[in-house]
C-alpha cells in the first residue's frame, strides 16, 4: 500500500487516544502530581518518540510539558534563507494540544558556528553583513514565533552564547558574536516578545553554576538588563555527571539569579552514569581507552543505583528550596534508552534518568517520588525530614 502521510498522521494520534487511558492509568504514582505546585515538570522527546503511545502515555502521566529535542532548532526547521521544514515541529505540538501539553519553543537561535548553516552565515560568497544577520534573525524568530505560539508556553531565546571558562571574552566566538556583538541577542529577545508576549522568555546555557562561567553569565545578564532586554529567566541545562557534587555552586548561582530578579528553569536534567567528563580532559588524550568504556551493559548494580537515587533526591530537594525561582524542571529525554548520553560523546549503555529502557520505573524514580511526596531522603532518618 502506498504511504499516505495524513492517514499515518491521524493513525498516530488516534492510536494515541484510544491507548492512553490503558497504559497511563497502569502507572499509579505521577511525577507531576507528586511535584504539586512547586514547578512544571517537563521532558524533551525526539519528535519520533510522539508517535509512539506507550511513550506519549508515559508522558502524560508524568509531565505537562514537552521540549522538542532538535525538531525546532534552526539547523532542522530552516535549512534555507526561503526553505522552511515545518512538518516534523508541526506533527509535535499537534500531539502536545491534543494531549493538552504546553510546549518549549527550543531554541530560536543557536549561538555557534558548528549548529549554524552556511546560508546563515553568507551573503553571496562574503561572510554575512551586520544588517542582513539581524534581518534574519528577526524574520527567523517572527516565523516560529507567530507559528507556534498558542501551544508554546516558554521560548528557549537564545542557547549557549556565553564562552567557557577557559575563553577570555564575555561571548564565545561566533558569526552572531563577531557580526553584531551582543545585538543578535537583542534583536532575539525583542522579537520573541513582540510576537508572544505572555511567554517566559529564557537565555538557555550549560555549566551557568560553576565559578568562572557564573561571573560571566551574571555580567552578561546584568548588561541585557541594562539595554532593557526583555530576558525573563536563565535556564540551567543540568547535564550532570555522576558525583559531581555541584549542589553549593547551584545554590550560590540561584541566590545571584534572585538577586537580579530572574527566574530559572532547569531545561535538560539527566545524570550521566559512564561519567564523559575525562573525554576533554589532557588534550583528549583519554579519548581512545573511553570510546571502549561500557561498563554497565547489562544495568547498574544496586550500590550505583542508591547512589542516583540520592544525587537525584538532592537536586529534588534543592529545586524545592528554591522553588520560588523554578518555573520548570524537565528531564532531556523519557527513557534510558532514548538518552543522548548513549552516543554523546562515545557509544555506551547509559542510565541517566528515572525510567529504565523498558519504560519501568527505576529505584531513583521511587526515591524522587517519595520525596516528592513525604519529605523522606535516602539515608536519613525519619525524625530529620524536611516538609515536602
Ligand atoms: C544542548 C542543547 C540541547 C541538546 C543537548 C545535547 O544542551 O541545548 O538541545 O542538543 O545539547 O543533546
Amino acid at each position: 500500500m502506498r504511504r499516505n502521510p495524513l492517514r499515518d498522521r491521524l493513525l498516530a494520534v488516534l492510536s494515541v487516544v484510544i491507548l492512553l487511558p490503558t497504559v497511563a492509568h497502569s502507572q499509579e504514582r505521577s511525577l507531576k502530581e507528586a511535584v504539586g505546585e512547586r514547578f512544571k515538570l517537563g521532558v524533551g522527546v525526539g519528535h519520533g518518540v510522539l508517535q509512539n503511545a506507550a511513550d506519549v502515555a508515559l508522558i502524560g502521566e508524568h509531565f505537562q510539558i514537552l521540549t522538542p529535542e532538535n525538531a525546532m532548532k534552526p539547523q532542522g526547521i530552516h535549512p534555507a534563507e526561503n526553505e522552511w521544514n515545518f512538518g516534523p515541529t508541526d506533527r509535535f505540538v499537534e500531539v502536545a494540544r491534543a494531549q493538552k501539553l504546553e510546549v518549549v519553543g527550543h531554541c530560536l537561535v543557536w549561538a555557534k558556528d558548528d549548529r549554524t548553516d552556511e546560508w546563515m552565515m553568507k551573503e553571496g560568497d562574503q561572510p554575512v553583513s551586520r544588517s542582513t544577520l539581524l534581518r534574519r534573525i528577526e524574520t527567523h524568530v517572527n516565523t516560529v514565533v507567530e507559528r507556534y505560539a498558542d501551544v508554546v508556553t516558554m521560548w528557549d531565546v537564545v542557547n549557549e552564547a556565553i564562552g567557557d571558562s577557559d575563553s577570555n571574552g564575555l561571548l564565545r566566538d561566533s558569526v552572531y558574536w563577531r557580526t553584531t556583538g551582543m545585538e543578535f541577542i537583542v534583536t532575539a529577545f525583542k522579537a520573541a516578545r513582540a510576537k508572544d508576549p505572555d511567554a517566559l522568555l529564557i537565555y538557555n546555557d550549560y555549566n551557568g553554576h560553576k565559578p568562572e562561567k557564573r561571573k560571566k553569565l551574571l555580567e552578561f545578564l546584568r548588561q541585557l538588563d541594562e539595554k532593557g532586554v526583555p530576558v525573563d529567566a536563565y535556564g540551567m541545562q543540568g547535564h550532570f555527571e555522576l558525583g559531581d557534587d555541584s549542589l553549593s555552586q547551584l545554590r550560590e548561582t540561584f541566590d545571584e539569579l534572585r538577586k537580579l530578579g530572574l527566574k530559572v528553569v532547569v531545561s535538560e536534567l539527566d545524570i550521566d552514569v559512564v561519567t564523559r567528563g575525562r573525554w576533554w580532559a589532557d588534550g583528549g588524550k583519554y579519548r581512545e581507552e573511553l570510546a571502549k568504556h561500557d561498563p554497565y551493559k547489562d544495568g547498574l548494580s544496586e550500590e550505583l543505583h542508591a547512589q542516583l537515587s540520592k544525587e537525584y533526591v538532592a537536586l529534588f530537594q534543592l529545586f524545592t528550596d528554591y522553588s520560588d525561582i523554578i518555573e520548570r524542571v524537565s528531564f532531556w529525554n523519557l527513557h534510558d534508552g532514548q538518552s543522548w548520553l548513549n552516543y554523546f560523546p562515545w557509544k555506551r549503555v547509559n542510565h541517566p534518568l528515572l525510567f529504565d529502557r523498558m519504560r519501568q520505573t527505576k529505584p531513583s524514580f521511587d526515591a524522587v517520588h517519595t520525596f516528592l511526596k513525604t519529605g523522606a531522603v535516602p539515608g536519613q532518618d525519619e525524625n530529620s525530614r524536611s516538609t515536602p
